[in-house]
């Protein structure tokens, strides 16, 4: 709890590359809800970023922003919201490093998730002592904070029980009670296919990015898969195999007109093309503030430097305060000039 009474919460994403509307149904959207009554720190994680892309670094700084200004413009509030570049408070490499020492190897190598990546990223060598300890990282960035609770996905889980497990044993030979243990928020991650029907990711080139265009958005989904078997316009189409209609239902919040189109598309009566275009109707209305927000952003740089600095002398003020206890618990000395 912090000091306003509220619920500590923290998040991160890693910089690499423009979020989609999957990112924005499956994270965004809730994280926005949580700075109304919890005290949020959200990161843009770039030491994480360069754990599996070190190899092309250059545009690490570029990203971050990029990602900023996808924030700021879903409605992430720098007056609500402590939003900050990971680099930007060395205290997360700090407690990266003391919170390893009690790492057993064994746990970062049997981690699914380490495991599932060795094994099918191929194209950059992930084998490095930074790529391993990769949840060792994840969890200071949270215990830093000493944040109560972490919105993720599903895909996170393990790393929260990582987490959690690490806490334990770092408290067992540090303190009881110096690290609170923190608690996965689970958010649902409503399902947003890409344009091919996969999963909607950069990696596929399926994507509908949050910053696109109201023209490209339409440019995309008009060509986008439907129900295979759909073939002439006069073909009856079943919503339950068209993707077009998962993000209907993410999106689409006339429920009227879904269960129209659920009719009109059984029946062919009315085409893909109809359903195309009510659906990107939808996501014009719902993009128009977001792309409003996001020009007066692109236009400042200023401010954005602004929203940067504020961010960290702030996530840097609690980092402090928490690496002032962790110090003696450990042992060391505390550097004089930080005691108080
Ligand atoms: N590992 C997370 C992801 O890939 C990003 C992340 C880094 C994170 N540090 C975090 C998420 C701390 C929650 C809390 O999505």
């Amino acid at each position: 709890m912090s000091e306003t009474g509220r619920i500590r919460v923290f998040s991160g994403m890693r910089p690499t590359g423009l979020l989609h509307l999957g990112h924005l149904a499956g994270a965004l959207t809730n994280w926005v809800a949580l700075q109304e009554d919890h005290d949020c720190f959200y990161g843009i994680v770039d030491w994480h970023a360069l754990m599996s892309n070190y190899a092309e670094s250059e545009n690490t700084g570029s990203l971050c922003l990029d990602v900023l200004l996808d924030w700021l413009s879903v409605g992430l509030d720098p007056n609500k919201s402590c939003i900050f570049i990971q680099s930007h408070v060395p205290q997360h490499v700090e407690l990266f490093l003391a919170l390893s020492m009690v790492t057993p190897l064994g746990w970062l190598y049997r981690n699914p998730t380490y495991k599932e990546q060795i094994e099918n990223i191929q194209n950059k060598d992930l084998s490095t002592f930074a790529f391993l300890g990769y949840p060792v990282l994840m969890a200071a960035d949270i215990l830093l904070y000493r944040a109560e609770k972490v919105p993720v996905g599903e895909d996170q889980s393990a790393h929260m029980e990582l987490s959690r497990e690490l806490v334990r044993r770092f408290n067992h030979f540090f303190g009881a009670g110096l690290l609170p243990e923190p608690q996965t928020i689970l958010t649902p991650t409503p399902k947003v296919p890409g344009t091919d029907g996969r999963k909607m990711s950069k990696s596929y080139n399926n994507s509908l990015y949050i910053s696109e265009s109201a023209e490209s958005m339409w440019d995309k989904l008009k060509v986008m898969i439907t129900d295979p078997a759909r073939e002439r316009r006069t073909d009856p189409g079943e919503p339950n195999k068209c993707p077009v209609w998962d993000i209907h239902k993410v999106f689409n919040h006339d429920a009227a007109q879904r269960a129209e189109i659920e009719k009109g598309c059984r029946s062919a009566g009315i085409g893909c093309i109809d359903c195309k275009k009510m659906l990107n109707a939808h996501i014009a209305e719902m993009m128009a503030p977001i792309h409003e927000r996001r020009a007066k952003y692109a236009s400042d740089p200023g401010a954005l430097n602004d929203i940067l600095r504020d961010g960290a002398r702030r996530a840097e003020a609690v980092a402090r305060s928490t690496m002032r206890d962790i110090y003696p618990a450990m042992g060391l000395i505390v550097r004089s000039d930080r005691v108080a």
